[in-house]
């Protein structure tokens, strides 16, 4: 039995799609377990670059299936819009994708509330969006229209979905002044939706069991990452859902026994899109540079991202809550070129020393930096370990010593080829 989770072990944007491309090549099942449209992952494949929001990466791989777990939450404009894309390019997706009968549908009043509340927050989120927030929060308050109900009698659906609209409208009008939504527009997207995606729908959660005890490779795909996680992250300033490992057993009702792996993918500096704590954000020339060399602008939002340093005790945190077994570390071939790299190893309050990811005062702490040689050479064409400078790989040994988790697989650019897969790797199934 193989099932592995694939996490973001940073604010997201860690290069979690272009692994679960390469991931996907041993695999039988993908299944993308929370959050929406709000993730943008971009794999290169060939050369070629697709931008996917809510399916899978996984899916450019003929005859692997696609799973939407009932732990996302799926705008069925947006997905259709992804469907078509994939059919235009001559990629056969019939019978490959499989949606949870129990996700959450995005409708276009969730996306009004998450831009109406955002205007009114003093204190600023970022979001991107996509109604993700309010969505979620229909999700808890059980009001929230989900994809199974598109079986329902339309009067019974036409009902349920009227009583939801009808609050959503005094909101936006009563407390936004934003326009309300007509029932009509609403019924007619959950209709179209229904056409296109009714043979798709199944119960997840029983499938994906059934196939794991069958001995199928499965991967779990998280979206965003730990620092965005509502429980574990930095609350406010994160998304609705949770990206970590409970997110991936809630997200896609696998049970725990069958999961014997867990990966956290992690950039070799950071990156942060959106407000919040950063402490090892670096607003000088370093940190411009590394979103020049790295193009680090969100590709959901085109916002660009704040850039820092590889910090230590936040990897230490996500590989603690989440059970890291590895990490694979991308992006190492932006760090070539700098003269010195830093690495935060631990931070200051107050003048004493924190040896934790803090919850709280993540605005107030200081991080204590170490700094390690870089190296100049090119080494997007390195293949193997070896190959990378003595350098590279003295920075590799600092961060692996310093996590406590074996980095077994290396990214050294965009494309599938370039990943570097260790030894200690070569012996999984994956
Ligand atoms: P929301 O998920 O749209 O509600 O946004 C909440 C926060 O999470 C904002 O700071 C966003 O910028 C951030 N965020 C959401 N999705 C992603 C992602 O896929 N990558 C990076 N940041 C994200």
């Amino acid at each position: 039995m193989s099932c592995s989770v694939v996490i973001g072990a940073q604010w997201g944007d860690e290069g979690k799609a272009k692994m679960i491309d390469f991931f996907s090549q041993k695999a039988d099942i993908i299944v993308r377990y929370q959050g929406g449209a709000n993730a943008g992952h971009t794999v290169v494949a060939n050369g070629q670059k697709h931008i996917f929001h809510l399916i899978p990466s996984g899916i450019l791989h003929p005859g692997k299936i696609c799973v939407l777990g009932n732990g996302v939450v799926l705008d069925p404009i947006q997905l259709v819009s992804e469907m078509d894309n994939l059919i235009s390019q001559s990629i056969d997706i019939s019978y490959r994708l499989l949606i949870s009968d129990a996700a959450h549908l995005i409708l276009p009043y969730h996306k009004a509330l998450d831009g109406a509340l955002e205007e009114l927050r003093s204190n600023k989120i970022g979001t991107t969006g996509r109604g993700i927030g309010p969505c979620y929060a229909d999700k808890c308050l059980r009001t929230g229209i989900r994809v199974g109900d598109i079986f329902l009698d339309s009067k019974t659906l036409e009902k349920k979905v009227r009583q939801t609209l009808e609050v959503k409208n005094l909101q936006l009008v009563k407390m936004h002044k934003k326009d309300p939504f007509s029932i009509e527009e609403i019924m007619e997207i959950i209709l179209a939706f229904k056409k296109r995606i009714q043979k798709m729908i199944i119960n997840t959660g029983y499938y994906l069991n059934e196939e794991a005890k069958k001995n199928k490779t499965i991967i779990l795909e998280g979206a965003q990452g730990f620092g965005l996680d509502i429980d574990h992250g930095t609350y406010p300033f994160v998304t609705s859902s949770n990206p970590t490992i409970g997110g991936a057993l809630l997200g896609s009702g696998l049970n725990h026994s069958v999961i014997d792996k867990v990966i956290g993918i992690s950039k070799a500096y950071i990156t942060r899109v959106g407000e919040g704590p950063f402490p090892t954000e670096d607003f000088g020339d370093d940190g411009n540079l590394l979103r020049d060399k790295g193009g680090e602008y969100g590709s959901t939002t085109g916002r660009p991202r704040r850039c820092g340093w590889f910090d230590v005790e936040l990897m230490k945190q996500t590989a603690r809550i989440c059970g890291l077994t590895d990490i694979t570390l991308t992006k190492i071939d932006v760090l070539s070129g700098f003269e010195k790299i830093k690495v935060a190893v631990g931070y200051e309050y107050k003048g004493k020393k924190i040896d934790m990811f803090p919850s709280y005062l993540l605005d107030d702490i200081k991080p204590v930096y170490e700094e390690l040689d870089g190296w100049t050479e090119d080494i997007s064409k390195c293949k193997t370990y070896d190959e990378l400078p003595q350098n590279t790989r003295d920075y590799i040994a600092f961060l692996e010593k310093a996590v406590g988790v074996p980095m077994s697989i290396i990214s050294v650019g965009p494309d599938r080829e370039n990943t570097i897969v260790r030894d200690t790797w070569k012996k999984t199934k994956l």
